[in-house]
């Protein structure tokens, strides 16, 4: 008999296609109220869960006898709790190197937004307020030749690193748990301490994985030893920032705008004083969200989770 698939939210018919010659698949377009039932007991049977934005809680994992296998959407696993899957033998499998430089543009379309006020200005022509030549008031600062402090240096950042130096001639500075001597040598990049980067740097860029040590590794004394005109990107997750330190750190003047693609919670609450900083351009979590890369994305996840059911230990198993 065919194992079973639980596919979740918005697949193409061409992945769900592939899914079907092999596994029987119910497939949950989205998740409500509605099919939220329906959605409990598919789960109950199934061999293999596939889908982007999944939360997998104990509850769910007692009633998942049959799962073997997760395929996640995403590069980012934060949202499952690896220790539990691997106790009870479930492999997880996330979907990296298709969304690099997609992700990598994302970052650079927040500096260059918030550097030259891209969203802020569009908005000033679409007021009515373009009435004279423009002057000073609306003036930004330049990205090339600037230094860009990467908070983490994993192959997103590296990406982010590699456009800035190349693209932009900025000088590159680091800090990552490991050295990476062959990127140092390529970009002229230096790996320093996370303080000595903070304060030399006009743009920081937020890259590092969502883990217990990165929780909340930017609060207020990091945001206070940024340079005032510095400019803070973030297209990680949410909660390597202190969202409420950095909404302080912005209101008191402490760096000059922030770039953001994730937030602690999301979707960011209407009410976030963040999204009535005209030094703030707020993104819903898009980082990798292009018709080519998400496809690519799916059709990796695809392939893991047919690798997995099928025995086999896809390189891209995080608990493998
Ligand atoms: C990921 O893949 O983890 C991204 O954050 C989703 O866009």
């Amino acid at each position: 008999m065919a194992k079973r698939v639980v596919a979740v939210r918005r697949m193409h018919e061409e992945h769900l296609a592939q899914l079907r010659q092999a596994f029987h698949v119910d497939y949950f377009d989205d998740l409500t109220p509605d099919n939220v039932a329906a959605f409990h007991r598919a789960l109950g049977q199934a061999h293999g869960l596939i889908g982007g934005k999944l939360t997998i809680t104990g509850e769910m994992l007692d009633e998942a006898v049959h799962l073997e296998a997760i395929s996640t959407i995403s590069v980012g696993y934060d949202n499952f709790p690896l220790e539990a899957l691997t106790r009870r033998g479930i492999l997880l499998c996330n979907t990296p190197n298709v969304l690099t430089e997609t992700t990598a543009d994302t970052a650079f379309a927040l500096i260059m937004a918030i550097a030259r006020r891209v969203v802020e200005l569009a908005e000033f022509v679409k007021q009515g307020q373009w009435v004279s030549h423009i002057d000073e008031p609306q003036f930004g600062s330049d990205v090339h030749g600037k230094t860009l402090g990467m908070v983490g240096m994993g192959r997103i950042g590296a990406a982010v690193a590699r456009r800035g130096a190349l693209g932009f001639g900025m000088r590159v500075c680091y800090s990552n748990a490991s050295p990476k001597p062959v990127l140092e040598a390529e970009l002229g990049a230096r790996r320093c301490e996370l303080d000595e980067l903070l304060s030399q740097s006009d743009f920081v860029c937020a890259t590092v994985p969502l883990t217990t040590e990165t929780h909340h590794l930017l609060g207020a004394e990091e945001f206070r030893r940024m340079k005032p005109s510095a400019i803070f990107i973030n297209i990680a997750r949410g909660s390597v920032v202190d969202e409420q330190a950095l909404i302080a750190a912005l209101q008191a003047g402490q760096l000059r705008g922030a770039g953001l693609d994730v937030f602690e919670e999301e979707p960011v609450s209407l009410d976030s004083p963040l999204l009535r900083m005209p030094s703030v351009v707020a993104l819903p979590h898009i980082g990798s969200a292009t018709h080519e890369t998400r496809a690519a994305m799916a059709q990796l996840a695809v392939d893991n989770l047919t690798l997995a059911l099928h025995g086999g230990t896809p390189a891209n198993a995080v608990n493998g």
